[in-house]
């Protein structure tokens, strides 16, 4: 009996063996946590406190620029107005740049020369006054260029990082999945080995040991001669044919399955658009505010896309004639086409055609989403939910859009309905119904346009 307690032996190591593997790789399978929140936007860069001779607080300048200056002005690139770096040092006198930021056009009025000559020099387009601001008001504002305009060389270089991860988010079944579906496959495949080892010790321990192992020498030295004797001693094992077809099977319906769960998600979409409107340029570089041009997702249910008199703005100067050998930018020119603008006589005609952008952001009819509940109430960044897109230099399609998407969200977010306006009306509704007093559905917003209307 010493043959038959080696060969158990050895099945039973097999076993372990087959054991051990299965519950390594399961291990790994189950130790994939959800993944992180890769729509979560990176947070916006505390701005750098830069050692500098003006005296006034660049943080506090920084919301007071980008509230009220960027949409005419960059630091580092001519808008409407000049660029404004370096602009302490152009002047190197803060008593003026006060007067003039607090009211230009009057600057202008009274002919100081030095007024008059940045007016001539930029169109005579007038700059707001801005009387409501103090002096410390402005002289934050004037520390927030100075920071921006010293660190400008390194802001580039990151400048295409504040996004983080780019078009990874959620696309439902992962890549995970499969790799998880391939070492099901592969543990398949090591499982029938060594079953197939157990099974030969097993029977040879049944049959007659002396017969049975010379018939199979024998059998062996035969096959040597025929080169494909492995491969045809595989096709008569029915047991591993019955594996290789099933593996195939498996393989064939995950793909098939992947391909069938992200039918109608649209990640990564990223239409050609009619012109070449660049977000990194805009909202990047000349830090133009989203609200600029899509003030509706602050207000109603839609974002919407600006019209071109929006674009007009600025680019009835900006023409970028410096990247064309002094010509009007082939893409400029297609606003003025559509507008029927002559920039020669700065005149309408009376034939503008819109622009057709394509659409890319599109949920299906069934379902209602809000702008202004998200954006307003909520007060989400535009980016938690579209990425990146001021280092976007076209649009794409960042979230899944999915019902899984929105429900996720909603389980995980906290509402923020500490002096929230929409909620102390709700709050006082509540205050109303149990006082027992009459609470009308137009308390409760039921007059909002949004509420009934897409
Ligand atoms: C409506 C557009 C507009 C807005 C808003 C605006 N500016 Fe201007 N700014 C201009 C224009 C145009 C000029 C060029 C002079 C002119 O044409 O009046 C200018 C000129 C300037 C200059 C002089 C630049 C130089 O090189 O001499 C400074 C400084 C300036 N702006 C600062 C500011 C600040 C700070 C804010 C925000 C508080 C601001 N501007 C908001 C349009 C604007
Ligand atoms: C100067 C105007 C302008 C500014 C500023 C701007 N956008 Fe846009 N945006 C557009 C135009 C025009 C389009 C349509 C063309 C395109 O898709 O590129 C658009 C398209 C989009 C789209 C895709 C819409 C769709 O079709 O689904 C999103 C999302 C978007 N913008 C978000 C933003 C965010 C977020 C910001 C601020 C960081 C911003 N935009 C700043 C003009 C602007
Ligand atoms: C607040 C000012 C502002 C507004 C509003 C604005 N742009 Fe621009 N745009 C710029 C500046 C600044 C540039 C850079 C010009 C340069 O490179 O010299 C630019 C560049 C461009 C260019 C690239 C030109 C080229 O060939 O390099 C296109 C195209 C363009 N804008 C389209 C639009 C469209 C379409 C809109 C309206 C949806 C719009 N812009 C609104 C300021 C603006
Ligand atoms: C909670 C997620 C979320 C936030 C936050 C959000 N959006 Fe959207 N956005 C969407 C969805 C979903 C759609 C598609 C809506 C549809 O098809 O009805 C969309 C569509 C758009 C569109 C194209 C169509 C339209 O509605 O006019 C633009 C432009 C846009 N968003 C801009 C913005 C801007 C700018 C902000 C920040 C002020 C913002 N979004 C914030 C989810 C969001
Ligand atoms: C980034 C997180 C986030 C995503 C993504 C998101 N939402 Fe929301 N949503 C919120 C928050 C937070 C509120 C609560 C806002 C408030 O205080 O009323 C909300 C509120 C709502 C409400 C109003 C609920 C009520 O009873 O007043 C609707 C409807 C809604 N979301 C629809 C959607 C749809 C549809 C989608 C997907 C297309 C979506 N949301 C995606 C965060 C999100
Ligand atoms: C309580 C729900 C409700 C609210 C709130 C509401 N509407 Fe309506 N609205 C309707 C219904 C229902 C119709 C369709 C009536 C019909 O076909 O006779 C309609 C029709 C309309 C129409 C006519 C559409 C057409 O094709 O004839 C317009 C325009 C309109 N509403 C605008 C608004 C505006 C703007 C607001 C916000 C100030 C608003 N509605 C608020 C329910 C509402």
């Amino acid at each position: 009996m010493r043959n038959f307690s080696s060969d158990f032996r050895r099945l039973v190591r097999s076993i372990m063996i087959v054991t051990a593997i299965t519950l390594g790789t399961s291990g790994m399978v189950s130790g994939q946590g959800a993944p992180a929140d890769s729509t979560q936007a990176a947070g916006a860069a505390a701005p750098a406190a830069g050692g500098s001779a003006v005296n006034g607080d660049p943080v506090a300048g920084e919301a007071l620029y980008k509230a009220n200056c960027t949409s005419c002005h960059a630091i580092n690139k001519r808008v409407l107005g000049p660029a404004l770096a370096g602009i302490n040092q152009k002047y190197n006198d803060e008593a003026y740049l006060i007067k003039w930021i607090k009211n230009a056009p009057a600057m202008v009025a009274s002919g100081d020369e030095r007024a008059v000559k940045i007016y001539e020099e930029y169109n005579k387009a007038a700059m707001t006054p801005f009387p409501q601001f103090s002096d410390d008001d402005v002289r934050n504002i004037l520390a927030y260029i100075q920071v921006e305009g010293d660190k400008k060389p390194e802001a580039a270089a990151t400048g295409g990082t504040a996004g983080g991860g780019e078009g990874s988010a959620d696309t439902g079944v992962s890549n995970f999945m499969i790799i998880g579906l391939i070492a099901v496959i592969l543990i398949a495949f090591l499982v029938i080995l060594v079953l197939n080892r157990v099974i030969a010790t097993l029977e040879r321990l049944l049959l007659n040991k002396g017969e049975a192992i010379l018939a199979e020498e024998d059998e062996v030295e035969e096959e040597a001669k025929d080169k494909f004797a492995g491969l045809k001693r595989m096709a008569k094992n029915k047991k591993l044919v019955f594996f290789v077809v099933l593996g195939l099977v498996v393989l064939l319906a995950s793909f098939g399955t992947v391909e069938m769960w992200n039918t109608g998600v649209h990640t990564g979409y990223q239409p050609v658009q009619p012109i070449k409107f660049s977000h990194q340029l805009h909202a990047g570089t000349n830090q133009i505010d989203c609200q600029y041009c899509h003030s509706g997702a602050w207000k109603s249910k839609n974002a919407t896309i600006p019209s071109l008199n929006v674009c007009m703005n600025c680019h009835k100067y900006v023409q970028a004639t410096e990247k064309y050998d002094g010509e009007i930018s082939p893409e400029i020119k297609k606003i003025y086409t559509a507008l029927d603008y002559n920039p020669e006589t700065q005149a309408y005609g009376d034939n503008p055609r819109p622009i057709e952008w394509v659409r890319i952001h599109n949920l299906p009819d069934l379902a209602y989403f809000n702008h202004s509940q998200h954006v307003k109430v909520a007060g989400i960044d535009c980016q938690k939910c579209h990425g990146p897109i001021e280092t976007m230099e076209e649009v794409y399609q960042y979230s899944p859009l999915t019902m899984k998407w929105c429900i996720n969200c909603h389980r995980e977010t906290e509402v923020k309905h500490e002096g929230n306006a929409y909620y102390d009306k709700v709050i006082a509704a509540h205050d109303q119904i149990k006082k027992g007093e009459k609470v009308t559905a137009a308390v409760l917003g039921g007059l909002e346009c949004g509420k009934c209307h897409y």
